[in-house]
């Protein structure tokens, strides 16, 4: 359930992490405010937590209610407590200046990839690498994922929506479970604006071996004891190959495209000419390779679920659905969508930033400490798994007040302003806040505003979502909208 480090935490949008990127390599860890108690270097004292393992006496489905646990952690043992599951030390925190201080101090809390999952099917790309190495790769990406440099792919991603929704129309409105539709779309999102491909011929292929390999990482998550991915197991095999299947496609687009003299507007060929600033140096086949597989996987299936999510509640809540129409029909006003239309979508962006505080699709981040600390005068142990979760801290009572209601005013200019820092942080925090933010905020805005001028939606009377934590949090019976023009 742990073994895995996708996660979340603040108004990414907002934080300033191309100011971490461009400063000389000595500053870009800022110092750590000192503004939570840090002086007991020699605190001896251990989080409290439950006795024995978790392992023998689970408190709730450990598996399947993995969120739910770390809110049950916090309710019973407070900000900073500790629990035992299989050979593991787990700390939760949920306290906003302590998971700052995780996010910030990266010299102690750092990635635990190791034997990963996501590490052996990702090799070293952003979302896995660490240190140094991450940190030039962070480098040479940031710029791609600016704000200018995003205004390109509004045309493409509205082409992809369009398809779909033409696709709908050509199947009387039949769209059996949106949240696969929407998988679906942000898998052919992402085909478009990295590689310049369609969900069509060899991108087919990548994407079966993408669900393959995808199903395969979440069959595991959760198991204690993990079986090493060289034993030839019936399900190892298969995810080899689908692995296999997936470099070698990407490995033929990359030489494909470095033979190709025509000019192509995708993060594919921005990766390609990408420099680093002192040595000149690009990046070699294999570490493309890695980075454009590390796209694929980070940007799709979270953007999906919160689409997914984001259109249960507009269904649910009939009168904010009504609103966020009203407000795209005038900015569209009969135009086309273009990036500075974007910025006038206030409403739905407060929409959408309400629904990934009930449903953060990055529910939990992990780090393990690679040194002892101390947080809050408990004492953290070196190899201790720390975990902070947006989905506890988000609907904490502590911070919110009506935690489980949807109500987007809170993302108003005024009312934003006072939710504290990492109270709230479905795109992580610190300098490994999520590359693809406004890449995904962007994304969000437009499909949302094309499908809800054209359609209207419903819900069967009595759905309620179920959520089920895998390495994102997903509808677990998906979500079965009905669609009708409007
Ligand atoms: C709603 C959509 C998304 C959510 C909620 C989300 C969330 C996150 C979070 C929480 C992290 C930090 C992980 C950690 O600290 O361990 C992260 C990292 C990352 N995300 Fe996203 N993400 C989203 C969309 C995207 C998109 C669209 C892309 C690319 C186009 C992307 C690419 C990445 C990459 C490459 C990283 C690793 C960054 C690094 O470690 O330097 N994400 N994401």
């Amino acid at each position: 359930m742990f073994g895995f480090s996708l996660s979340s935490t603040t108004l990414a949008t907002n934080l300033p992490i191309c100011i971490y990127i461009r400063t000389p390599r000595h500053n870009i860890y800022k110092p750590y405010p000192s503004h939570i108690n840090m002086e007991t270097a020699t605190a001896t004292q251990l989080p409290p937590g439950p006795k024995g393992n978790l392992v023998f006496r689970p408190p709730v489905d450990l598996r399947n209610k993995t969120h739910l646990f770390i809110q049950w952690m916090a309710d019973n043992y407070g900000d900073i407590s500790r629990a035992k599951a299989g050979p593991f030390s787990f700390v939760f925190l949920s306290k906003p200046e302590a998971i700052e201080h995780m996010f910030l101090t990266r010299d102690v809390y750092v990635k635990m990839n190791e034997g990963s999952q996501l590490k052996y099917l990702l090799g070293n790309g952003l979302l896995t690498s660490e240190g140094e190495f991450w940190l030039k790769q962070r480098r040479l990406m940031q710029p791609l994922f600016h704000k200018q440099r995003l205004h390109g792919f509004v045309q493409k991603i509205a082409d992809a929506t369009n398809t779909m929704m033409h696709d709908w129309e050509e199947r009387n409105m039949s769209v059996p479970d949106f949240y696969r539709e929407m998988n679906q779309l942000t898998l052919d999102i992402v085909g478009r604006t990295l590689l310049s491909t369609d969900l069509k011929g060899d991108f087919a292929k990548v994407n079966r071996a993408m669900t393959a390999v995808l199903e395969s990482v979440n069959k595991k998550r959760g198991r204690i004891f993990r079986i090493p991915a060289w034993v030839p197991l019936p399900s190892q095999i298969r995810l080899a190959r689908s692995r296999k299947v997936l470099e070698e496609t990407i490995a033929e687009i990359i030489t494909n495209r470095r033979n190709d003299t025509r000019h192509f507007d995708d993060l594919l060929s921005m990766l390609l000419e990408v420099e680093d600033a002192d040595t000149a140096e690009r990046m070699s086949d294999k570490q493309l390779r890695d980075e454009v597989l590390t796209i694929f996987i980070a940007g799709h299936e979270t953007t999906a679920n919160a689409l997914a999510f984001t259109f249960y509640l507009l269904a649910k809540h009939p009168d904010v659905k009504k609103r966020m129409q009203q407000e795209v029909a005038q900015v569209l006003n009969g135009a086309e969508l273009t990036y500075e239309l974007l910025n006038k979508l206030e409403y739905t962006t407060m929409v959408i930033k309400e629904s990934m505080r009930l449903y953060p699709p990055a529910w939990v981040t992990v780090r393990e400490a690679a040194k002892d600390d101390v947080i809050d005068g408990f004492q953290i142990k070196q190899l201790d798994k720390v975990v902070v979760s947006p989905y506890a801290m988000q609907r904490s009572k502590k911070y919110w007040h009506q935690p489980d209601t949807f109500d987007p005013e809170r993302f108003n200019a005024e009312n934003i302003k006072s939710i504290p820092k990492f109270a709230y942080f479905p795109f992580g925090g610190g300098a490994r806040l999520c590359i693809g933010n406004n890449f995904a905020m962007m994304e969000m805005q437009i499909v949302m505003a094309l499908m809800c001028n054209k359609f209207d939606f419903t819900l069967p009377v009595d759905f309620e979502v179920e959520t089920q934590p895998f390495i994102t949090l997903r509808p677990k019976d998906g979500v079965p909208l009905r669609f009708v023009r409007r």
